[in-house]
């Protein structure tokens, strides 16, 4: 509706929301009447196709690329779960992709200007889930930056090897305290450095520059490991494909993952398409960020086992953070001086990097609601945006329990609730020639005859299952047998905070048993 090209200046009219509604006085102040085309001009734009794949794969690239990802492959099923997992992401993800691109570019506005916009209603409840997206990406950021701190940290020591001799101790006693908010702090003052410049001179320069940067660095350390003793050990670990392993459990974490890590639903990606112009074709850029993030994650595996099957540290159960700061370090370490200096500040200096510039896309949503609703200067709402998120920050880099819950079931609910919006929005709430319209305008691959099936009907059921068992657990009979052959409890919230077991799991065995 709003978006056909037909009449022109009839549907800026609609597509503005207020213009009918409302004087000119408070359309200005709210900062949403102004025609798109001038509004474009005011507030930021990439300055080139390559600048916006970058950011957006800076965005997806990150934990869930560089640790999380080699884990889920080596404990489920090695390379079935690669196969799987591009299949999901493929299927799924790109078209998550598409979906929110598609509502940021179309609207040219941050969350809650989208859904005004969108709907054509300045009123709508959905403003609601605006509000929600942002607050979901400075939530986010909250324990993200934590975790990113310790990146630096890491680095840091890496290169005077001062935990070389005892690396659990050295670790143990960084990642929570005072030295986790020091590092906390300068994660957040930097990416405050790269968001006060805006789009195109701050967060695009920064990933024009940091994500070739990082390519290098893990293409580098992943040639480096090929020439380590035991490599070939390494990546039999990694990719030794175990159909037997695949269970519904498996898929879900292969859904998971694809979320976490093609960044979806968090309004990061819906806002980092607000900047594109609308030549831009959605489904070739959703295809190139997340095939490139898929290429990304799959290289640090190849760089990361052949390091551990080296020094003797592969073994099953390490999920993401554990294995990069238990036993990687202790791999630097057995390298000694000065390899182990270089490879281990290579490391997390890289992974900073990733770490990095998915925290900047993390901050935009709320820059942007901020700047565009309230009509205050970008500037000013950043270091307001940055300050809060270091504040909402202080507890988890305290306690690390804490932030185990925000980073874990937190993080995974409100993804699925999210997400299972934006599929209800696009699928439901819009009418399907608006829908298909946004999807499909600009030069390129048009994928919308597949997308909009998908979100309408696949997404609303897969992410209404998810969450069901966030919070009820994972049925035992889908969650099959440890290596010692119990049964996995996957204990949802419920049963986790309040004690109610629904998972129909036998309990765990008692200790010593
Ligand atoms: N994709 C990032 C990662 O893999 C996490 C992230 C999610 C960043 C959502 C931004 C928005 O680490």
């Amino acid at each position: 509706m709003a978006q056909r090209r037909s009449s022109p200046s009839k549907s800026k009219a609609k597509a503005a929301g207020t213009a009918k509604a409302s004087p000119k006085a408070e359309r200005v102040a709210h900062g949403e009447a102004i025609p798109h085309e001038g509004e474009v001009a005011s507030r930021g734009q990439w300055g080139s196709r390559i600048g916006f794949i970058l950011a957006a794969m800076g965005s997806a690239i990150g934990f869930g690329s560089i640790a999380r990802f080699p884990m889920n492959v080596a404990n489920n099923g090695g390379a079935v779960f690669v196969i799987l997992y591009g299949a999901i992401m493929l299927l799924v993800g790109v078209p998550m992709m598409i979906a929110e691109f598609s509502l940021g570019r179309s609207a040219q506005s941050n969350t809650v200007g989208v859904f005004k916009r969108l709907t054509g209603n300045p009123k709508t409840g959905w403003r609601g889930v605006g509000v929600l997206y942002f607050l979901i990406a400075a939530f986010f950021l909250s324990w993200y930056a934590v975790v990113s701190g310790w990146m630096l940290r890491a680095g840091f020591a890496s290169i005077t090897g001062s935990y070389f001799d005892d690396p659990g101790t050295f670790f143990g006693d960084v990642l929570e305290g005072g030295d986790a908010l020091v590092w906390h702090f300068a994660v957040l003052l930097l990416t405050g450095i790269v968001v006060v410049r805006g789009i195109s001179a701050g967060i695009e320069k920064l990933n024009l520059f940091l994500m070739p940067t990082l390519f290098l660095i893990i293409v580098g350390l992943a040639v480096y490991a090929f020439f380590l003793d035991n490599a070939f050990q390494g990546y039999a670990f990694y990719l030794n494909p175990d159909f037997s392993a695949i269970s519904l459990a498996v898929v879900t974490a292969a859904v998971g993952q694809a979320f976490f890590s093609l960044s979806l639903a968090e309004g990061a990606m819906m806002t980092y398409a607000s900047y594109l112009p609308k030549e831009a074709s959605l489904a070739t850029n959703a295809l190139s960020i997340s095939i490139s993030t898929l290429v990304f994650a799959t290289i640090s595996g190849f760089m990361i086992f052949p390091m551990l099957a080296a020094f003797d540290l592969l073994g099953g159960g390490q999920a993401g953070l554990a294995l990069i700061l238990g036993p990687l370090p202790q791999a630097f370490a057995g390298m000694g001086m000065p390899i182990g200096n270089i490879v281990g500040s290579f490391f997390f200096f890289g992974t900073f990097f990733a770490a990095f510039t998915s925290a900047v896309s993390l901050t935009e949503p709320a820059i942007a609601f901020i700047a565009e609703e309230y009509g205050i200067a970008r500037r000013k709402a950043a270091i307001f945006v940055v300050l809060a998120i270091y504040t909402a920050g202080i507890i988890p880099a305290f306690s690390q329990e804490v932030l185990n819950v925000e980073g874990g079931a937190i993080t995974d609910m409100l993804v699925m609730v999210g997400g299972l919006l934006l599929a209800i929005f696009v699928g439901w709430v819009l009418p399907k020639r608006q829908a298909m319209d946004q999807m499909d305008s600009g030069k390129g691959l048009r994928l919308g005859w597949y997308v909009y099936p998908i979100v309408r009907f696949v997404m609303p059921a897969v992410l209404s299952v998810l969450l069901f068992f966030i919070f009820a657990g994972t049925p035992c009979v889908l969650t099959g047998l440890d290596a010692a052959g119990n049964e996995v409890a996957n204990q949802g919230l419920l049963e986790q905070w309040f004690g109610l077991g629904l998972t129909g799991c036998d309990p765990p065995p008692a200790a010593g048993a």
